[in-house]
């Protein structure tokens, strides 16, 4: 690939091919073959997901959306704090309710499981949700604490620049999130520990998740 990427996440580099179609890119050994399932699931029963038109190793050509990412529209004042978190609220709240692929555990639901303003697209078609690496099937309160733990890890952070808006965001979430977010709050931080590698103490974000819960 030549010319720098369009964007970049965590772990992944987005070029753009021509107008309709990106290449993302792992900057790690990877393999697709589970992401990319479960996005052409969920898509096939309508989620807001993007096409995926081919797939090998750690690399996926994809439909190339537009529009900025929540957090850049809530940034830019483009997007309400309130809106943003009834977006990822809503946004959960259908996905947990699709049918999970055949063979999965009999009452689990399809879980996204890193579900945050940086993983969802404010395209001109609605909101749409990227990333699917981390997503399996398991209980909704997981994948809905998960959010919540990511926006307090913010929150928490004082030195962060969108910190307040976290915590406005983390309330409002809260209020408007299905299931119950904090009943499985212990093993959300474990998944997010090992997510993470162990290099950010969470015990004050799942503090402030279960403040924020009451
Ligand atoms: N289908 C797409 N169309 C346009 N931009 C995209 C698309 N998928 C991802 N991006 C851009 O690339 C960034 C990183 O993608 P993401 O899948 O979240 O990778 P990471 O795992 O590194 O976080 C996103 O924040 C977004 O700006
Ligand atoms: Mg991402």
């Amino acid at each position: 690939m030549t010319g720098p990427p369009l964007a970049s996440g965590r772990e992944a580099d987005v070029y753009a091919l021509d107008e309709r179609r990106v290449l993302r890119r792992y900057r790690r050994e990877a393999d697709v073959t589970d992401e990319v399932a479960a996005m052409r699931h969920v898509g096939g029963l309508g989620y807001p997901v993007p096409a995926v038109y081919e797939a090998a190793g750690g690399d996926m050509i994809m439909e190339r959306l537009d529009g900025l990412t929540m957090a850049q529209a809530c940034a830019r004042g483009t997007l309400s704090i309130d809106d943003g978190a009834a977006h990822l609220a809503g946004l959960l709240r259908r996905l947990h309710e699709l049918p999970p692929w055949p063979g999965a555990a009999p009452g689990s639901r399809i879980l996204h499981l890193d579900l945050h303003p940086e993983n969802v697209l404010m395209t001109s078609r609605g909101p749409m949700v990227i990333d699917w690496c981390n997503a399996r099937p398991g209980d909704p309160d997981l994948d809905t604490g998960l959010t919540a733990l990511i926006l307090a890890q913010v929150a928490v952070d004082e030195r962060h620049d969108w910190s307040a808006a976290a915590e406005a965001m983390l309330a409002s979430f809260l209020a408007a999130a299905p299931g119950e977010p904090a009943r499985l709050l212990d093993e959300v931080v474990r998944f997010r520990d090992r997510q993470l590698s162990g290099t950010e103490p969470l015990d004050a974000a799942a503090e402030r998740v279960l403040a924020c819960a009451r």
